[in-house]
Formats: structure tokens, C-alpha cells, sequence
């Protein structure tokens, strides 16, 4: 729809840049054949997208081997090939209050069938972890640390070079969910001490659906819990060891890899920082504005350092179920209400009485404009809240 506004960008980006579709379509077109699993000439130009896509990724998270970034559907899948990779019977992980099911989810299942043991670190009342917690909980058979970057719900952006470090101290691998933080930060690995980093390519990469991924830095090694084809080396009875195929099951989903590729080509030539500092922009505006609303209340928004452009709140007397319907029905305006897939996150902000709240997912493509009409609108429910 043409005039709706489409603050969801933390679900996905919405529209994509025209490159994404337009090179998604001319790709699939004259290179939609199965890349890698043959020497004929198509084959190889569509292998040559792939591998030119691993290379980009390599340098954009700052890693070493492009063999090393391997590509997954989504970043929970990534965080499901990490999470069951390295951690096993007898072992003890240490994550955080503000992860996605994502990462609480596989751990779970990994308590729950495995007996893996797991503790979590809280975030404070601005929606930050302390470094200095970690250790707290770290064991002799502490075998991982999993950190989500930038929260999908407050979008704060966590201390990860300062935990990396710590956990470096201690020699235990610290992995960490860039789903909402790569394309709207640097997520330079060397820098942040991190060892291995999952990623989606749908969100602020800008491509579509279906394509994610990890990169696992040298020196760590990922069990393959699944096993299939990888294209090469097919007499070989068990998975191969190597990477990428040692994390790669299957025929790859190209188009999406040909629309990452895009994606990413077009935030790399527009810059993360005038793109971040545009969404910035916009989140301050929106934040000031919902700030002067009677009835709203925002959750750790007060100071907007340190934040990408997700800002969640509730109009009182509303769940967030309601005020999202009125937003969508009565304003066309597009955004996320509910738990975000983030349940922890909404016992500690004490928002599960409301069932959630109302998210706002600001992209390169909102407008100044945008944020005015959502900030009126908002004003606009909590205006009949009063009156009922
Ligand atoms: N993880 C996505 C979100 O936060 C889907 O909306």
C-alpha cells in the first residue's frame, strides 16, 4: 500500500533498495542453476555470486577466511548450528535476560534433553549488561557465552568488546547474535572479541528472506550437527569437515545470497554511519515527541547513546495489542506489538500484564514526516483512552 508507514523494520526491512530486487531477479534469471555442483559455465558464474558474497561478508564482519562465514537460512538457524555445535552433555552456558528466542530456545532444549546447564545475566534499568557480571557465573565447564548485540526490544547495543575481552580472559568463545545490529553498526569481530557471529541478511542488510549466516573466527571449531550434500567430495560417508561445507547442508538458497549481496553493496555505498545517524535522527524525534504524551510510557529510551532505531511503549489503559490494531486500522501505520520473541526481556520491563508492547522499527526509508504522523496518531489513541 502506498501511503502506509512502515515502522516494523526491526521484524524486516521494508521496501528493500530497487538494486535488491532488480538483481535478484536478473541473477535468478540467467543464473538460477545449482552453484557449485558443476563445471559448466552458468554453474560456475552463479558460484562466483556466492563466493564473492562470502567475501563481502568476511570483510564486513572484519574476518580473515571467507571459507569461515558460512550461510544459513536466518540467524535462528544460524544460532541453532552454534548453540548445538558447541555445547554437549555436561557443559554450562552463560547468556543473558535480553536474548531472543533465538538463542533461548535451542538452550532450552539443550537443558531440557542434553542437561546442559545455562545461567543468565540481567540487564540493568537501562536495558545494558554489565561486563563485570560474567564472570560471576563463569564455571570449569563453562563452554560458551552468547550475547545478543543490539536488543530487538529496547535496541540498546551491548558492551560486547568488554565482555569479549572478559571472556577471552578466561578462555571461553563468546558468540553473538548480530540480527539487529549488522547493517545498522560495525560488527567488526577483531575489535569486538568475538568469536563467532550470527546474522540475518533480511534486516538492516537489506536482502530478503531466507539468507543468513555465520562466521566462526580460527581457532574455534563448530561440531556439524546435521549432515547431506555439500557438492563436492560426495563418496565421503560422513559430513565434511572442511569449511564452509562443514556448516552447509544442501543446496544454498542463491537468489538470496544474489539479494544479500545487493543489499549489503547498497548500505556499504550509502555508509552505516550516515544511514545510523539518520535512523538516529528520527528515533530522537520520535522519542521526544511520545515523550510529551500523557499516558505513554517508554521503555529505556531516556538516553538514546548507544541505541539503534527500535523504540518500544504501551499507551496506558491499552495492551499492546490494541494500540497496534488502532495504528494499523485507523492510521496504516505498520509496527510489531507482543513479546517480540523476547519473553525475558518483557518480564524484567514488567510489561507481560499488557501482553508486550508496541514497537517502532525505524528504517533508511522513514522520513521525517513518517515519525510526525506516528507521533500524532499516538497522541491521537491515548486522546481516546482518556475519554473512556
Ligand atoms: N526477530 C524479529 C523481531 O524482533 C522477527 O521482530
Amino acid at each position: 500500500m502506498d501511503d502506509m508507514i512502515y515502522l516494523d523494520n526491526g521484524a524486516t526491512s521494508y521496501p528493500k533498495p530497487d538494486e535488491v530486487y532488480t538483481f535478484m531477479d536478473r541473477f535468478y534469471r540467467q543464473f538460477g542453476v545449482n552453484p557449485g555442483r558443476a563445471g559448466y559455465d552458468l554453474c560456475m558464474e552463479a558460484g562466483e555470486i556466492v563466493e564473492e558474497t562470502r567475501k563481502l561478508l568476511t570483510s564486513f564482519f572484519n574476518g580473515e577466511d571467507p571459507n569461515r562465514l558460512c550461510f544459513s537460512y536466518n540467524s535462528t538457524d544460524a544460532l541453532n548450528i552454534i548453540i548445538n555445535g558447541m555445547l554437549q552433555r555436561g557443559d554450562h552456558a552463560v547468556t543473558t535476560t535480553i536474548e531472543h528466542n533465538s538463542v533461548l530456545r535451542p538452550l532450552y532444549h539443550l537443558m531440557k534433553f542434553k542437561g546442559v546447564e545455562v545461567d543468565y545475566v540481567r540487564f540493568d534499568k537501562n536495558g545494558f549488561l554489565d561486563p563485570d557480571d560474567f564472570p560471576k557465573h563463569f564455571k570449569k565447564n563453562t563452554k560458551l557465552v552468547v550475547v545478543n548485540h543490539a536488543s530487538n526490544v529496547l535496541g540498546t547495543i551491548q558492551p560486547v568488546k568488554e565482555i569479549g575481552h572478559l571472556c577471552r580472559k578466561h578462555g571461553i568463545p563468546l558468540a553473538i547474535d548480530s540480527s539487529q545490529s549488522a547493517g545498522k553498526i560495525p560488527v567488526d569481530i577483531q575489535d569486538l572479541n568475538v568469536d563467532v557471529v550470527a546474522f540475518t541478511g533480511h534486516k538492516s542488510l537489506l536482502g530478503p528472506t531466507g539468507i543468513g549466516g555465520l562466521y566462526v573466527r580460527e581457532g574455534i571449531e563448530i561440531r556439524h550437527t546435521r549432515a547431506g550434500g555439500t557438492g563436492v567430495r560426495s563418496a565421503v560417508r560422513t559430513h565434511l569437515y572442511e569449511y564452509p561445507y562443514r556448516l552447509e547442508y544442501g543446496t544454498l538458497n542463491s537468489v538470496g545470497v544474489a539479494g544479500l549481496n545487493a543489499g549489503l553493496k547498497w548500505v556499504l555505498e550509502k555508509g552505516l554511519d550516515r544511514l545510523h545517524q539518520h535512523e538516529m535522527k528520527l528515533t530522537r524525534l520520535l522519542r521526544d515527541g511520545l515523550k510529551e504524551i500523557q499516558g505513554v510510557t517508554l521503555y529505556c529510551q531516556d538516553d538514546l547513546k548507544d541505541h539503534i532505531a527500535i523504540l518500544p511503549f504501551n499507551v496506558t489503559g491499552f495492551e499492546a495489542l490494541n494500540t497496534g490494531t488502532m495504528l494499523d486500522v485507523d492510521y496504516n501505520i505498520a509496527c510489531r506489538t507482543g513479546l517480540h520473541c523476547a519473553p525475558l526481556v518483557h518480564e524484567q520491563i514488567n510489561t507481560m500484564d499488557v501482553h508486550g508492547a508496541v514497537r517502532f522499527g525505524i528504517g533508511p526509508f522513514n522520513t521525517e514526516d513518517h515519525i510526525k504522523t506516528a507521533v500524532q496518531a499516538v497522541r491521537e489513541i491515548a486522546e481516546v483512552q482518556k475519554k473512556l
